[in-house]
């Protein structure tokens, strides 16, 4: 589809979101998927343009969080495998649509491992990610009170889905994030 681009995912993401913050987490995730779309042989346009859309319903109906984003995908034209796609990133949580393409198991992956290494990034003195290695975001990981929110094991579950190891998969998102810094916050 020629709209999957990120400006066009930013444009539908603004009309039903304000919060500043939920825009950087939806680019980090953004981020996250054009990087391993290019791994997995897959569009980068199109993972990343998921990734940005998919918490759009999260803001005005959080108790309908990957059901309400049917309805406001199909008005905004997107194909239903798109939407599926978002809608399976609650599995076990808000859905039972199982991630099953490489593009739904990484989104599934990177939505909390994102948010645990933006908030590494942002307790280091630099505030930035240009300078966070792995074994901080290693240290961090085991310490289930740092970044509480970040249900580590949804992260487990995705490595397990994709078949690869968590520090492998780590090591790979920082540097998904890495190019990201400036636009998620970050300095
Ligand atoms: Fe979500
Ligand atoms: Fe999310």
């Amino acid at each position: 589809m020629p709209n999957f681009t990120r400006d066009n995912a930013i444009e539908i993401w603004k009309k039903y979101n304000t919060d500043n913050a939920l825009l950087k987490h939806a680019i980090a995730v953004g981020a996250a998927m054009k990087y391993f779309a290019k791994k997995y042989n897959g569009d980068e346009n199109e993972w990343e343009y998921v990734g940005i859309l998919h918490d759009l319903d999260y803001g005005q109906f959080p108790n309908e969080h990957c059901i309400k984003v049917k309805e406001l995908l199909e008005k905004e034209n997107v194909d239903d495998y798109i939407i599926r796609a978002i809608q399976s990133h609650g599995y076990g949580q808000c859905t039972d649509i199982k991630p099953e393409t490489d593009m739904e198991r990484i989104l599934f992956a990177v939505d909390e491992l994102t948010g645990l290494i933006v908030a590494c990034a942002l307790v280091r003195p630099s505030k930035s990610l240009d300078d966070l290695e792995y074994k901080s975001v290693k240290k961090k990981y085991k310490d289930k009170a740092f970044a509480s929110g970040v249900d580590r094991s949804i992260i487990e579950n995705g490595c397990k889905m994709l078949n690869i190891e968590l520090e492998e998969f780590t090591k790979e998102t920082i540097l998904a994030l890495k190019p990201f810094g400036k636009e998620i916050g970050l300095l």
